[in-house]
């Protein structure tokens, strides 16, 4: 199999980004960007090593990475301009590696599929990039916010057709082609922004594979927002909640907020919603932020005959403030009677509103006991409840 090799230029200033912390090392998800980066290349069962260019002042921390990350073998000192950290990573790169990949730190949600196509494509045609085709119209405008003109996106010309893609980044080489394209390098001066360019000026074919929107560089601040989002779902957390009440004459029922007809109702403090309050439990333990019983003692008088809803709108904030958000919850409820599920939308509704999450991430499931056991006998009701949370 083909060796692959990945440079990372990691060696920027992060300037558009403004923070003090350089852009490479704010966290997500409490994973430093670097290191999403890496992991990726680390856990790509094509990749063999991982060479990476940092700025002298973080050479020593990311180092440090190379405990962590197997394939991570040679740590340099990067240039002034990223062209110039990429060849200094070229220089450590193995000689025995075929296929280089070059890839911005700054892209930590690259997919391994993409990256899968970036080296397939660089096998087949010697160069080859990610890109995606330009949807929004192109203007070229002066220093003093004047369009010059309107730039076409694409040409349907038979014989000269083409369109505008931007290119992301892993870009694919066969080694001696990104050998040839930086030799390149101080002829062009600063004037190239990619690798590509610097192949397509020395002469090289570069083929285009499709590329990722979610393969985004964190550029400005806002593009942090975007990341968080397109990582999340990869270090989402889960929780259990279980809840039983007993059932008593003189009692309303109240299940998922709902007040439902019935002979006998739930017994307890609050209103005894046994669905909430399973869920409330799994959504802080998700968090790691104890239970229901800590959050809202069963001898504070404050909670007395109190809606569950209330309790699960506190639970949502208690999140909040530790920085988490729910994204979905299921339950299921075991009840031997009555029917619940006329009522079920309405239930599912009254969680989604308190959680401020979609109705489709709230689903509520009840089953009879059989008329086994103190659920069969109508003695009283259990919950189960899974919740998973996401950071915000
Ligand atoms: N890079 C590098 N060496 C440089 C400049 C950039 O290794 N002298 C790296 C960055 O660390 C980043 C990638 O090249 O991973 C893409 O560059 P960019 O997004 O422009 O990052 P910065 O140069 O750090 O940001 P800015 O241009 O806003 O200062
Ligand atoms: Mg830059």
């Amino acid at each position: 199999m083909t060796e692959v090799t990945a440079l990372i230029p990691a060696a920027g200033r992060g300037e558009r980004f403004g923070s003090r912390t350089n852009k490479l090392w704010v966290e997500i998800g409490g994973r430093p960007v670097l290191e999403w980066t890496l992991s990726a290349f680390e856990n790509h069962h094509r990749v063999r090593f991982i060479v990476v260019a940092a700025d002298d002042d973080n050479l020593p921390r990311v180092r440090k990475l190379q405990a962590q990350f197997q394939k991570l073998i040679a740590v340099v000192s990067g240039g002034r301009t990223r062209a110039e950290s990429v060849m200094c990573a070229l220089a450590a790169a193995p000689g025995s590696s075929e296929v280089l990949l070059v890839h911005d730190a700054a892209r930590p949600a690259v997919s391994a599929d993409l990256i899968d196509r970036v080296i397939e494509g660089a096998e087949r045609w010697g160069a080859c990039i990610p890109a995606l085709p330009i949807s929004d119209t192109v203007k070229r405008v002066d220093g003093q916010h004047t369009v010059l003109e309107t730039i076409p996106r694409e040409i349907a010309d038979e014989k000269i057709a083409w369109r505008l893609f931007t290119a992301q980044t892993p870009q694919g080489f066969r080694s001696e082609r990104l050998h040839r394209a930086y030799d390149h390098l101080h002829q062009l001066g600063g004037q190239v922004t990619d690798d590509a360019g610097l192949a397509e000026a020395a002469g090289i074919e570069v083929k285009v594979v499709a590329g990722d929107p979610d393969n985004v560089k964190l550029t400005k601040p806002t593009d942090l927002n975007d990341l968080i989002h397109i990582l999340a779902p990869r270090w989402a957390r889960s929780g259990i909640g279980y809840d039983v009440h007993r059932l008593g004459a003189d009692r309303p029922l109240v299940l998922g907020g709902v007040i439902i007809p019935h002979d006998t109702g739930l017994i307890g403090h609050s209103d005894a919603d046994v669905l909430i309050h399973a869920v409330c439990d799994a959504l802080l333990g998700a968090a790691a932020l104890g239970d229901i019983g800590h959050h809202f003692p069963d001898d504070d008088a404050a909670n007395r005959d109190r809606s569950s809803l209330e309790f699960l709108t506190e639970v949502k904030a208690t999140l909040q403030k530790s920085g988490w958000h729910p994204h979905n919850v299921d339950a299921t409820l075991l009840a031997e009677a009555p029917k619940v599920a006329p009522y079920r939308i309405k239930m599912q509704g009254n969680i989604a509103q308190a959680l401020g999450i979609d109705e489709s991430c709230v689903s509520i499931k009840a089953t009879t006991s059989e008329m086994m056991g103190f659920v069969g006998r109508r003695e009283g009701m259990v919950c189960w409840a899974i919740a998973t949370i996401i950071p915000i």
